[in-house]
């Protein structure tokens, strides 16, 4: 088959890389998104799809590398919004040991290419066992589209730069989507109702602002990130999340070790690793656990560890601030990964590398 693609969307225009163009691009793409789910106000979804989804007793969500740390916001979504229980899988290990199933599963596989083996694997069994599956991909006509019984586009335009940014967040976008209309489905009714075409008119301000404001990342991976050897992102919720999908921009592109874990798990080992100047970034995203997060910040910090917090508030605490605007905190990882995807370009940028074309990774990965 052949993929037939736009010069124009593949046209670097006045970049020096597509990894940058592909974050600039992020604000649009949620617009797009947003303009192709809805009208009249209304979500525009299959409802044969809906209709099957309703019926499942637990969603698998399989992917691999950015995609699965987007499934992990998606699980919380459906889960907060839609009440159905959400497992997300590994594909090259779901392939492999396929898990215990629930009665009735349906599988969604998160998949920028459509292409990935491991992903394409984990279908193939699913299908023979004949389960319905949803496949939500940035390429029409990709193989996991081709091979679903449904797809759902990312609309996010062809993505060129090997680190996946703009698929990321498009994933979560169109996740979000999904779940509320799957709420609405189920005749659900929220005790806090999300107005999702209007936040994620928020959140494409917000990503906006920040990709407006690159000088002051560039400052900070100035300050902190060209000699550090060492990164550490933590969070709570879809606070972990992010950090899991920060820590992997940054080594994916500038070669620096980073690590993204739970802000809890801190004290439990990764506490002995931090020195005088290691690098902490803490996405404290959501309300109830942001006094922990804080907590975890202070041990770090009274041990030497330079805290950069990312959140919507701004705290009084030592260190650096990157703030975002006020959005509905089921949805703020979509800004909150913006600054992280622009620090690990500037930080790939300062070493010298091709941002585009890291060493050793490939865009999409068609073997096992
Ligand atoms: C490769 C890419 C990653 C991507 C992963 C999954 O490793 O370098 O950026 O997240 O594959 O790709 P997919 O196309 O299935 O989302």
């Amino acid at each position: 088959y052949q993929v037939k693609m736009d010069p124009q969307a593949i046209s670097k225009g006045t970049y020096d890389s597509y990894m940058l163009k592909e974050i600039d691009e992020q604000p649009a793409v949620l617009r797009r998104i947003v303009q192709k789910y809805f009208s009249d106000d209304r979500i525009q979804i299959d409802s044969e799809l809906l209709h099957e989804l309703a019926q499942a007793d637990r969603i698998y969500i399989v992917a691999a590398g950015t995609s699965y740390h987007a499934g992990l916001v998606g699980k919380n979504l459906l889960e907060q919004l839609a009440q159905i229980p959400v497992e997300v899988e590994l594909a090259s290990e779901f392939g492999y040991h396929l898990p215990q199933l629930s009665k009735h599963p349906f599988f969604i596989f998160l998949s920028q290419s459509g292409e990935t083996a491991d992903s394409r694997q984990a279908l193939v069994q699913i299908k023979d066992l004949h389960y319905p599956i949803l496949t939500l991909t940035n390429v029409p006509n990709s193989t996991l589209a081709r091979e679903a019984d449904y797809t759902l586009l990312l609309h996010a335009g062809p993505e060129i730069a090997v680190a996946s940014t703009k698929a990321y967040t498009a994933q979560i976008a169109v996740q979000v989507i999904l779940a509320q209309a799957l709420s609405q489905e189920k005749e659900l009714t929220p005790s806090k109702p999300l107005a999702v075409q209007q936040q994620l008119g928020l959140a494409a301000n917000a990503m906006q602002s920040l990709v407006d404001a690159k000088e002051e990342i560039q400052a900070l991976v100035q300050k902190y990130f060209s000699k550090q050897e060492t990164v550490f992102f933590i969070g709570r919720g879809n606070g972990y999340a992010v950090a899991l999908e920060a820590a992997l921009k940054l080594k994916e592109v500038s070669y620096i070790h980073a690590e993204g874990f739970a802000a809890g798990e801190l004290k439990h080992g990764t506490i002995a690793l931090i020195e005088e100047q290691t690098p902490v970034v803490a996405f404290i995203l959501e309300g109830q656990t942001a006094a922990h997060t804080r907590g975890n910040i202070r041990e770090v910090v009274s041990r030497g560890a330079q805290a950069i917090v990312v959140s919507q508030r701004q705290f009084s605490q030592k260190g650096d601030q990157i703030i975002f605007a006020n959005l509905d905190e089921r949805i703020n990882a979509l800004a909150a990964i913006v600054p992280m995807q622009l620090l690990a370009y500037y930080a790939a940028l300062e070493r010298g590398n091709d941002v585009d074309q890291p060493r050793n990774l490939a865009k999409s990965v068609t073997v096992e």
